[in-house]
């Protein structure tokens, strides 16, 4: 493979091979075992949009795998001020760098990044379209919790229009057979030609307005943001903001090892009672973003992860 643009970049074989390396290298990602394994290679990482978790996540990983990083930083601050286009940064950046992680506004802007660089483009999210990288740790923390990614029940809520992470997470779901349920506000609703395309990969979903009615039977609910930084008009998202608010006193008729997650950051979806419950994940979630960004680094950059890594899972 050369970079990751969506998850049709990888099969399933290939998803569940990675998620194997990043459990081995768990103890690697907590700092109790040193395993300089891309000692030399150096990151590029291009954040044309905030980011907190996505591009510290990937500076860990590749931090704490022995290698090093080089930050386009502040565009503000950069050539991009002056009028320089993507195409040329990234000449630029491919020439200074093993491999890159790119966020950027535009929809499709990691696909042109890669069509125009040598090096693996590792895509941390274009627009609203696809967020790969957080689906790999989303698929991990599941997996880790439910002990397999086969057959769940997954409530998907909030934002599902522009939310780039459910977009990019339902693909990869239904590829192991989970049930969707899409939660959203009508004016949020899961794309429609995301929606056809779905069901006819025979994928079981369905849509509703109503979270909680939602939550009993649901092994996973993964909560989003409603993003007011994609609406181009501000009243639109006054009528939206605040839908829906999860508080720990929904969740009394939940299944036990039912799981709460969220991409991180939120605003007012899940109340700070919930962070106490058996069922939120969230913030293992985010620290799972440095694992699974560990292994893709070594799938990408062609190094294998040992079998045994001491403190691992053999
Ligand atoms: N989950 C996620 O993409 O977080 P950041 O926007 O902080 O990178």
């Amino acid at each position: 493979m050369s970079g990751l643009i969506t998850m049709d970049d990888l099969s399933n074989e290939e998803i569940l091979s990675i998620l194997d390396d990043a459990e081995r290298l768990l103890p690697v990602a907590k700092g109790e075992t040193y395993l300089p394994l891309l000692q030399g290679k150096i990151l590029g990482n291009l954040f044309f949009e905030p980011s907190t978790r996505t591009r510290m996540s990937f500076e860990t990983a590749m931090k704490r795998l022995g290698g090093d990083v080089v930050n386009l930083g502040d565009v503000k601050t950069s050539s991009v001020v002056k009028g320089e286009t993507l195409f040329d940064t990234i000449q630029m950046v491919d020439g200074y760098t093993d491999i890159i992680a790119m966020r950027h506004p535009r929809q499709g802007a990691a696909q042109y990044a890669q069509d125009a660089a040598r090096v693996p483009i590792l895509n941390g999210g274009d627009g609203a379209g696809h967020h790969p990288t957080q689906t790999m740790l989303d698929l991990f923390t599941i997996r880790q919790a439910h002990g397999t990614l086969e057959g769940l029940k997954v409530v998907l809520a909030g934002d599902l229009r522009y939310g780039r992470t459910v977009h990019s997470l339902s693909h990869a779901l239904i590829r192991f057979g989970c049930e969707l349920v899409f939660a959203s506000p009508s004016l949020l609703k899961m794309p429609a030609e995301i929606v056809a395309d779905l069901t006819n990969h025979g994928a079981k979903v369905v849509e509703t307005e109503a979270l909680l009615d939602s939550l009993d039977d649901a092994d996973v609910v993964y909560m989003t943001r409603i993003q007011k930084e994609r609406f181009a008009d501000e009243d639109e998202y006054a009528k939206v903001a605040g839908a829906y608010k999860l508080h720990a006193s929904n969740l009394d008729g939940a299944k036990e090892n039912m799981i709460i997650m969220h991409p991180l950051p939120r605003v007012d979806e899940i109340h700070p009672s919930v962070d106490a419950t058996r069922h939120a994940r969230y913030f293992e979630q985010a620290f799972n973003g440095v694992v699974a960004r560990m292994a893709l680094l070594c799938r990408l950059l062609n190094i294998e992860v040992p079998a045994n890594i001491p403190g691992g899972e053999a």
